[in-house]
């Protein structure tokens, strides 16, 4: 990596380059926001998505950030150099969609994934080995309401960035950047506690609000026992990769949470779309694994929900 580009700060947002690949529910919000703010954006996309992009723009419906169209160009693979790329694909898209990023033309920018999950960092570091990777996790909803139509619900959007110590500056750099739109940043420099943290919260809620096909209070009240199991078992996982969980604590933040609150995973399964069930359950197993550690609870979860998904795919209409 260029050293004295590895120890500046990120330009203000006018005139940073940045790439969004997948422009959806967080890509098409962070996209716009970053447009609005005066970045050039390019949105990364399928054909049909980048060329009405390139003709609309992204538009977003949004109580915090009000309703605004924002210019963006866009294309279906990136042909030109970038300060920062944004990667907000589902993880059941990632493989396919890093073919419209060639590491060649991305170089030693910043590459910054904000999906769920934790092993998607793996994937991304062996194939763009000069890019200066920064973990990134987001609390948003955000929804993607048609190719370029995006809903923001959630009165916040948090990010939090664990850049490693040689990219501290440029990861504070892009969390000034993010703040200046109004985002919520935290910067850590513990990538595994970044990860593990949402994660933690995210696989107990998202696979028994899946297994369950009902919204978090239906799930406190009728598979409490089984959240709190799963709590424990990702949690020792967690603790086996050095990230320590306050399980009671978890536990609460469940309990004050909104009673109709849905995980993304059950509104695909409902809608029949494929889930992020590998990237957060199948992730916690196979890390589980690696430490030598049995997830009973976890295990038969996910396994039902690995069933259900292929029962699915076995009936569903060629
Ligand atoms: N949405 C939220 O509120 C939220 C909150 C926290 C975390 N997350 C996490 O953020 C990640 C993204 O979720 P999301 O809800 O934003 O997903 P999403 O709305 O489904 O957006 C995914 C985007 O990726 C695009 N895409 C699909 N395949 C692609 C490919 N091969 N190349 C380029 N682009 C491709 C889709 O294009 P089309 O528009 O053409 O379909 C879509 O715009 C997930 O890991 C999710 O768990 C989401």
């Amino acid at each position: 990596m260029d050293p004295e580009r590895s120890s500046t700060s990120m330009p203000d947002t006018a005139g940073l380059r940045v790439a969004v690949l997948g422009p959806g529910g967080v890509g098409g919000l962070l996209a716009g926001l970053l447009a609005r703010g005066g970045a050039d954006v390019t949105c990364l996309a399928g054909r049909e998505t980048a060329s009405l992009l390139d003709e609309q723009g992204v538009a977003v419906r949004s109580a915090l950030f009000g309703d605004f169209v924002a210019a963006v160009h866009a294309a279906e693979r990136l042909t030109e150099p970038v300060d920062v790329c944004l990667v907000t694909v589902k993880a059941t898209q990632l493989e396919a969609a890093v073919a419209r990023l060639p590491a060649d033309v991305l170089g030693d920018a910043l590459l910054v994934p904000l999906l769920n999950g934790v092993e998607h960092m793996t994937l991304l570091r062996e194939r763009y080995p000069r890019a200066a990777v920064i973990a990134g996790a987001i609390r948003v909803e955000s929804t993607r309401v048609a190719p370029g139509e995006i809903r923001h619900d959630s009165p916040f959007v948090a990010v939090e960035l664990a850049p490693p110590a040689e990219l501290s500056p440029r990861g504070e750099g892009l969390a000034a950047v993010l703040r200046h739109l109004g985002l919520q940043v935290s910067v850590t420099h513990d990538e595994a506690a970044a990860l593990w943290g949402k994660l933690a919260f995210l696989a107990p809620f998202a696979l028994l609000s899946t297994h369950e096909a009902a919204p978090l209070g239906v799930v406190r009240d009728r598979r409490r026992a089984e959240l709190a199991a799963v709590v424990a078992e990702v949690s020792a996982v967690a603790r086996a990769e050095g990230v320590s969980i306050d399980d009671r604590g978890l536990i609460d933040v469940f309990d004050r949470l909104p009673p109709t609150m849905q995980s993304s995973m059950q509104r695909d399964a409902a809608a029949g779309r494929p889930t992020e069930l590998e990237a957060i359950g199948g992730a916690v197993l196979r890390r589980a694994a690696r430490h030598g550690i049995a997830l009973p609870v976890t295990e038969r979860l996910v396994g039902e929900l690995r069933a259900r998904q292929s029962a699915d795919v076995r009936s569903a209409p060629r």
